[in-house]
């Protein structure tokens, strides 16, 4: 059996051990929603994750984590991860997306991993990454990161068959977004601003019915990038991505992980290049996903989980009953 097939067995039984992954990890930040404290919040849903995920039978590292191994004392790039039996993979995660979120109790902070085959990940840097999204069902190559705001929205526009002004874009709310968003609204185009958390707005662009966003557009972080890439090669969808390396040291950090220009576009496809697992646990209710209840008798989370071999998507609504487990 070739290595791609072991991968592709195994990643179905996978599927449903990685649920378990993000929904410890859910909840252990849940607990911790709206008290103000994101470092705290951000501990324990990393302990929670790092626990559950020694228990899959993979050989995993970490190539997206919590930073590199001087400064994150778990899930660092380059731990290993898993059993220490089974497929040989590389782990993006981020066990708290949006702690600020969590902290204020906001929506749309999430749990999130993706499991892919060894070494077709980008190895992206904690820089800066501009991206830009859509969701399924459009025309390849639609929107270009390099073309205008402007256009990239009247080409949408065109495709999905509405004017202008019934199109919503998602743009973090940052000052470095300021001609951006002026640029956007020139357009006509609705914006929803968001605090934080853009793997959920680039997911989001994926059921536009459902979340209201049709494009994500602006800079965020870099391993969030390649997050968000890989949900969208299962779900569908396009995406770009070009990393801000704007100082020497920068370039030179991207460099050491192998990154050789640093200006190159990366497509969907290029970030996540092989077969990928996504899922996502609601901690906080989002557009999507309802954060995690805790109920009298049992918890409850809200999970969605994906795999780009098939192209399934999963929802998960769990009751957890036997609640000293989390
Ligand atoms: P954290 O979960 O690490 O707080 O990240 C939240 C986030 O909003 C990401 O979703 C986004 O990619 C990044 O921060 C944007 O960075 P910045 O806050 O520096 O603009």
């Amino acid at each position: 059996m070739a290595h791609h097939d072991i991968v592709a067995g195994l990643d179905r039984i996978l599927t449903l051990e990685l649920v378990r992954v993000v929904e410890r990890a859910a909840v252990a930040a849940a607990r911790l929603r709206g008290r103000g404290d994101e470092k705290a919040a951000d501990q324990v849903a990393v302990d929670a994750m790092r626990a559950e995920l020694n228990r899959l039978p993979i050989r995993g590292t970490v190539v997206i984590g919590e930073g590199e191994r001087d400064e994150a004392p778990m899930l660092y790039i380059g731990e290993e991860v898993g059993t220490g039996e089974g497929p040989e993979v590389d782990i993006a995660l981020d066990p708290l997306e949006g702690t600020t979120i969590c902290a204020k109790n906001l929506p749309n902070a999430l749990a999130v991993i993706s499991i892919a085959e060894k070494g077709t990940l980008l190895y992206a840097p904690d820089v800066y990454m501009q991206k830009i999204a859509i969701g399924p069902g459009y025309p390849k190559g639609l929107v270009d990161i390099d073309a205008s705001a402007k256009d990239n929205i009247a080409n949408l526009a065109k495709a999905k068959g509405v004017p202008v002004e019934e199109v919503t874009a998602c743009i973090l709310d940052r000052p470095r977004h300021a001609k951006l968003i002026e640029e956007v609204r020139s357009t006509g185009v609705a914006i929803r601003l968001i605090g934080d958390g853009d793997v959920a707005g680039v997911i989001h662009t994926t059921d536009p019915d459902e979340t209201g966003i049709d494009i994500y557009l602006g800079t965020g972080g870099a391993p969030e990038g390649v997050l968000a890439a890989s949900a969208l090669r299962c779900i569908g969808g396009q995406m770009q991505g070009r990393l801000l390396l704007d100082t020497p040291e920068k370039v030179a950090r991207a460099a050491k992980m192998g990154v050789s220009d640093p200006n190159k576009v990366y497509t969907m496809n290029e970030m996540a290049r092989g077969e990928t697992l996504f899922a996502a646990t609601g901690v906080t209710d989002g557009n999507m996903l309802s954060g995690v209840r805790f109920g009298r008798h049992d918890i409850q989370t809200h999970t969605i989980v994906m795999r780009s071999s098939s192209g399934t998507v999963r929802e998960i609504k769990a009751r957890h009953q036997d609640m000293d487990k989390f």
